[in-house]
């Protein structure tokens, strides 16, 4: 049974001797300079420039492998259970999650599920034995702290809002989400670092992908960001090796 978890904050700040809590997802660490950073004009909304995109591989995009995925009918206490297509999770503003749902099996300090923790460990393990180091910015967040997160995030950063999860949007609240980078440099700027390149090559090989891709927004509901990966298994994930696929392109959804 799914089991409604209430750590405010999956003891990532704690684990990377972080100030305050990471379910920020840009202002989380504001040292990085970088346009997410950026209140100062009411127009600050990031923009992507190519650069900041390490370059795709020529995999050709796949097709959508779900002609008809079933319609989300969850109405209220019933989206305790997440929209399901293919045995693939989806949590986004247009299938949302009630604040009961969280983890099956919460695993390891960020409180993933158990084949995200276990992935994530191989994924780690690989790119050190490349000489790249991978560390998590967050993990799972409960509704309650993905609410204050958006809460104020709508309050401080309303131009950056694309950024930021409502409650019961967010994949993080599966725990199949994760916010990986180096331990130094966040925000966009993350997109070109050695981490954030060998995670664009390599995270489908481990089962993660990049879950919202450059210039993909509106199909996705959020901004690029090159930190966020989600679980979904190796088998589905190789089919997004050159990251310009969406899920909900994939499972027929956009
Ligand atoms: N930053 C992503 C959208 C989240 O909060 O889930
Ligand atoms: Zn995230």
């Amino acid at each position: 049974m799914r089991v409604p978890r209430t750590l405010a904050c999956a003891v990532t700040a704690a684990a990377l001797g972080l100030a305050g809590c990471s379910a920020e997802p840009p202002q989380g660490v504001t040292s990085a300079p970088g346009p997410v950073a950026s209140t100062s004009t009411p127009s600050a909304t990031p923009t992507v420039t190519p650069s900041a995109t390490p370059t795709p591989s020529a995999t050709t995009t796949p097709t959508p492998t779900v002609d008809t995925p079933p319609k989300d009918t969850r109405k209220g206490a019933q989206r305790a259970t997440p929209y399901e297509v293919n045995g693939i999770i989806v949590v986004s503003k247009k299938h949302r999650i009630t604040a009961a749902y969280g983890p099956e099996h919460p695993t390891g300090p960020y409180h993933l599920e158990a084949v995200a923790a276990k992935a994530l460990a191989r994924m780690t393990a690989a790119a050190k034995a490349d000489g790249v180091r991978i560390r998590v910015h967050s993990g799972y967040r409960d509704w309650a702290s993905q609410n204050a997160s958006y809460q104020r995030a709508l309050k401080n950063y309303p131009q950056n809002i694309s950024f930021y999860a409502p409650a019961g949007a967010s994949e993080h609240q599966t725990g199949l989400a994760v916010d990986l980078w180096d331990g130094v440099t966040w925000s966009l700027p993350m997109a070109n670092t050695a981490t954030g390149k060998w995670l664009f090559a390599h995270a489908h090989e481990y089962g993660f992908i990049l879950r919202y891709p450059n210039g993909k927004a509106k199909i996705t509901g959020y901004h690029y960001e090159p930190w966020h990966y989600r679980y979904i298994g190796r088998a589905d994930a190789v089919k997004f090796g050159n990251n310009k696929l969406t899920l909900e392109e994939y499972l027929g959804l956009a």
